[in-house]
């Protein structure tokens, strides 16, 4: 087992494109660039990353599961599953570290069908239309939840 704190990322399903699908509206960065930036935000922490991406949706159950105890925080996008997962959101209810949601877009500007999350009202906190950088913000908000 680690010593050092363990930040977990976990990305939704279409995620592996950013940079190529939709960039007017996610950007030109890809995950790998996101990846990046969760890592020297971690780094300057002292603490792990552990960064993932799935488009299944038990796998993403699966990995909830596996780090609810461990981690020390978890940061989740995800994606399409954001509004239509009642087993997600049952998933990170049982996390026991501060759990933050994450949108690259403005999901309260854009189609009705995004406004409704399943997650947010488990998560600690929501980060919304802040580009990649939400990513970054959501590593300083475990921060702040933790203490
Ligand atoms: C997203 C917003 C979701 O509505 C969408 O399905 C995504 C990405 C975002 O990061 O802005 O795939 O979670």
């Amino acid at each position: 087992m680690s010593a050092r704190p363990v930040l977990v990322v976990l990305n939704g399903p279409n995620l592996n494109l950013l940079g190529e699908r939709e960039p007017e509206i996610y950007g030109s960065q890809t995950l790998a660039d996101v990846e990046a930036l969760c890592r020297a935000r971690c780094e300057e922490l002292g603490w792990e990353l552990d960064f993932r991406q799935t488009n299944h949706e038990g796998v993403l159950i699966d990995a909830i599961q596996e780090v609810r105890r461990s981690c020390t925080g978890l940061v989740l996008n995800a994606a399409g599953w954001t509004h239509t997962s009642v087993a997600i959101r049952d998933a990170l209810a049982a996390v026991v570290a501060p759990v933050i949601e994450v949108h690259i877009s403005d999901v309260h500007a854009r189609e009705e069908f995004r406004r409704h999350s399943y997650i947010s009202d488990v998560a600690d906190e929501v980060i919304v239309g802040r580009g990649v950088q939400g990513y970054v913000d959501a590593v300083d908000a475990v921060v702040r939840h933790r203490s």
